[in-house]
């Protein structure tokens, strides 16, 4: 698998990932996230691909104290083989180059099965309160 950073060609077939995923949830605008993202963070977006497809991705930020990762995404007919390790080492990478110190992530409850991957990788529980409003 080769990892490459965002190209427009790419956009379907990533949110196709995105779907087959489970990660396109009820609400979510992705086509704008897309849009807002790649207008000048295209090197945010790293995608996995094998023979020319799609077949993993990660959308990276960084506010200047935490890194996040956001579209964390493996299709599941090459899941188990280190693929989403790869991916999140090549984030942390880009996040450490850019001094960021820590990485975090939100998992939805109702996705929880995956922190078991994520602890596997070296991340930890936070003992926070996410909050959010909207804007
Ligand atoms: C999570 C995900 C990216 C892992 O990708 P992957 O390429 O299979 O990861 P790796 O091969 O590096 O590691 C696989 C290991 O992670 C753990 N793991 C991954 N998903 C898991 C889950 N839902 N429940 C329990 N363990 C899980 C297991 O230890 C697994 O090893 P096993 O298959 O031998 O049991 C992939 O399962 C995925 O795309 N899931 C759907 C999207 C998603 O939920 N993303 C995270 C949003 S926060």
């Amino acid at each position: 698998m080769e990892i490459i950073t965002y190209r427009e060609e790419f956009r379907q077939e990533m949110t196709e990932l995105w779907r087959v995923c489970g990660l396109l949830v009820r609400g979510l605008n992705y086509e704008k996230e897309i849009d807002l993202k790649t207008k000048d963070q295209k090197d945010m977006i790293v995608l996995g691909i094998e023979n020319g497809r799609v077949i993993a991705s990660t959308m990276i930020g960084f506010d200047g104290r935490r890194g996040w990762l956001n579209y964390v995404a493996v299709h599941p007919e090459f899941r188990s083989i280190g693929i989403g390790g790869m991916i999140l080492k090549h984030a942390e990478e880009i996040l450490k180059n850019m001094g960021c110190p820590k990485v975090n992530l939100l998992v939805r409850k109702s996705n929880s099965g995956v922190v078991e991957f994520y602890e596997k990788e070296g991340f930890e529980i936070n003992d926070v309160i996410c909050m959010h409003k909207k804007l």
